[in-house]
């Protein structure tokens, strides 16, 4: 699958978003190394604390189906009412991709949309990551 059609995926999951909280809407696609895709939008709690980003909920989701093998994520977020920038993973997605994903092969797409994105990789985003080729 091309960039800019997982960049679609991601941005229609972002409509999705239950964010009663922040109204901060985060959408994501993760693509598996067989050409699958898992999308995620963040869902909030009034509780607070359980509220999972859009990432988390894409990842767990594939893993939940037996998936490990994992090329990109694209990942578009923002207010409705405001011009959209990049939104990169917060700290924890970016741990919970350092567990299931190769850091120096990964992609990470933040996108504004799926003309206007920035690629990386995940070692490049989360250098010196802790994994399980640590333990
Ligand atoms: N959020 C994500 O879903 N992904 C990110 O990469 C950054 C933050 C969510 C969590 C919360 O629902 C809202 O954005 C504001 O922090």
């Amino acid at each position: 699958m091309d960039k800019e059609k997982l960049i679609s995926v991601a941005m229609d999951a972002r409509d999705c978003a239950y964010v009663p909280y922040s109204n901060f809407k985060v959408g994501a696609a993760l693509l598996t190394k067989g050409g699958k895709v898992y999308s995620g939008c963040n869902i909030e709690s009034a509780s607070y604390t359980p509220t999972c980003c859009a990432e988390r909920v894409a990842f767990l989701k594939a893993v939940s189906e037996n998936e490990k093998d994992f090329e990109a994520i694209a990942v578009v977020g923002g207010y409705d009412n405001k011009d959209r920038d990049y939104c990169y993973p917060c700290g924890v997605c970016r741990q919970v991709m350092m567990e299931f994903c190769n850091p120096s092969t990964f992609k990470v797409i933040v996108a504004k949309n799926n003309r206007d994105f920035k690629e990386h990789l995940l070692n490049e985003i989360l250098p010196f990551g802790f994994g399980p080729s640590d333990l």
